[in-house]
C-alpha cells in the first residue's frame, strides 16, 4: 500500500481522508480534506457526489454493481483515473456483499465485470482496472477455499489500484512541474486534479507541485461547457489548496493567449493510443491549435493505465456522445454532444507520465515508455 493512503486506513476497512495524502517523508503538500473516495464501515464505497459541487459536499454510499454504474454514467465520480478507481472498488464492494449472501461465483463476477466494463466508453483507464480485477477473481476462484476469500482478494487489488495511482500522481506532479518555469501562468481544462484521480491529479499534480515548490504561478481554468468540470471542480480544488486561479469561459481561451497572458497549457487525457493522438475533454483539440497559432507549448499528463497500445491512432477512440439534455438548446432544435475529441499527436509538445516525460517522436518514445 502506498504509505500516503495508511494514514487514514484502507483494505483493512478505513476511509482515506485526505486528498494530499499524509506521510511527511514523501508527501508534503499542504493538507486538505477533500475526501473523494474511501470505503466506508459497512464495506461500501463512500463517494463524493462531484455533479453537486461546488454548491454541496455530499458524500453517497454505495454497494451494488447497479448504483456504482450509475454514479460513473451520471458523472457523480468522474475523470479517468477516479473512473477506473471506483469500478474496481464498486466491484470489490459488490462482490463482498455478494459473498456474505453466499452468492459470489464465477458467472456473477464475469457478468458485474463485463457490465461494469461499459458505463463508459472513452476513458481506457475503466477497462484497465476491470481487467486487473478480472485477472485477481480468475486466481482467487482457482486458489480460494471460501467466497469471503475471492472478496478479500478482490478488496486489496481494488486497493492496489487506488494507492498506485495516488503514487503515479506524485510522480506525475514532480515531472510535470519541471516543465513550469517561475512565475508562468499555465492554461488548463476541464478536471484533472484531485477530483478526476486517487491522488493530487495529473495535469493539476504539475500545477500543485510547482506551487508547493514556490514558482508562483497562476492557474486559468476554462470552464468546459457543457457540464462545467473546469469552472466547478478545477477552480473549486485549486482555491482550496490556495493556488491562485482564474476561471474563464471557453470561448475566451484564444483572446487570452493572444495576449500573451498564457506561457503553457497543460491537460490530462481520456485515452491515448500508440503514436501519441490523446482525447480528453470535448475542447482540448481546440485549445491545442490554439496554443500552438500562439507559440504556446501543450503538454498532456497521464498516467501509464491511460494509454491504449492497442490502438494505432486516435481515430478508432470511442467518443462518448451524451444526452442532448446537457446543452442548453432550443427545443426543437437537435443537439450533438460529443464528451471528447482527439488531438494530434503532432500539436503536442510534451506528454508527463509516471515514468517521466515522453516527447515526439512518440512512436517510439511511448513504445519505450511500455519496454
Ligand atoms: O467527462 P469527465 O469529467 O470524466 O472528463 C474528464 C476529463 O476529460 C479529464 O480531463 C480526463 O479524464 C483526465 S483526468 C485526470
Amino acid at each position: 500500500m502506498h504509505p500516503c493512503n495508511m494514514a487514514s486506513g484502507s483494505a483493512s476497512g478505513g476511509k482515506r481522508s485526505t486528498v494530499f495524502p499524509r506521510h511527511s517523508s514523501c508527501c508534503n503538500l499542504s493538507l486538505m480534506n477533500l475526501d473523494i473516495i474511501g470505503w466506508s464501515p459497512s464495506g461500501a464505497v463512500r463517494f463524493l457526489d462531484q455533479t453537486l459541487l461546488p454548491r454541496q459536499e455530499v458524500h453517497r454510499e454505495v454497494h451494488s454493481i447497479d448504483d456504482m454504474i450509475e454514479a460513473i454514467k451520471a458523472l457523480r465520480v468522474r475523470g479517468a483515473p477516479l473512473i477506473g478507481i471506483s469500478a474496481a472498488m464498486g466491484l470489490a464492494a459488490a462482490a463482498a456483499r455478494q459473498a456474505a449472501d453466499g452468492g459470489l461465483n464465477v458467472a456473477w463476477f464475469d457478468e458485474a465485470a463485463g457490465r461494469m466494463a461499459q458505463a463508459r466508453p472513452t476513458a481506457v483507464n475503466l477497462v484497465w482496472a476491470v481487467n486487473r480485477m478480472r485477472h485477481v477473481a480468475a486466481q482467487a476462484f482457482a486458489d480460494a477455499t471460501d467466497q469471503a476469500a475471492v472478496a478479500r482478494a478482490l478488496r486489496l487489488e481494488a486497493q492496489r489500484i487506488w494507492d498506485e495511482d495516488a503514487e503515479m500522481c506524485r510522480a506525475m506532479g514532480d515531472a510535470g512541474a519541471a516543465l513550469i518555469p517561475q512565475g508562468a501562468t499555465v492554461l488548463t481544462h476541464c478536471n484533472a486534479g484531485a477530483l478526476a484521480t486517487g491522488g493530487i491529479g495529473t495535469a493539476v499534480a504539475a500545477l500543485y507541485t510547482a506551487h508547493e515548490q514556490g514558482k508562483g504561478i497562476k492557474v486559468v481554468s476554462t470552464e468546459t461547457r457543457p457540464l462545467r468540470q473546469g469552472a466547478r471542480l478545477t477552480a473549486w480544488e485549486l482555491s482550496k489548496a490556495g493556488v491562485p486561479v482564474t476561471s474563464i469561459v471557453d470561448s475566451a481561451a484564444a483572446s487570452v493567449m493572444a495576449r500573451k497572458a498564457i506561457d503553457l497549457v497543460i491537460t490530462g487525457a481520456d485515452r491515448i493510443a500508440a503514436n501519441g493522438d490523446v482525447a480528453n475533454k470535448i475542447g482540448t483539440y481546440a485549445l491545442a491549435v490554439l496554443a500552438n497559432v500562439h507559440d504556446i507549448p501543450f503538454y498532456v499528463a497521464a498516467p501509464r493505465s491511460t494509454f491504449d497500445l492497442s490502438l494505432a491512432s486516435g481515430a478508432t477512440i470511442p467518443i462518448e456522445e451524451r444526452s442532448a439534455a446537457e446543452v442548453d438548446a432550443a427545443p426543437g432544435a437537435a443537439v450533438h454532444n460529443p464528451a471528447f475529441d482527439v488531438t494530434p499527436a503532432e500539436i503536442i509538445a510534451a506528454i508527463v507520465t509516471d515514468r517521466g516525460v515522453v516527447r515526439p517522436p512518440y512512436q517510439e518514445s511511448i513504445r519505450r515508455l511500455f519496454d
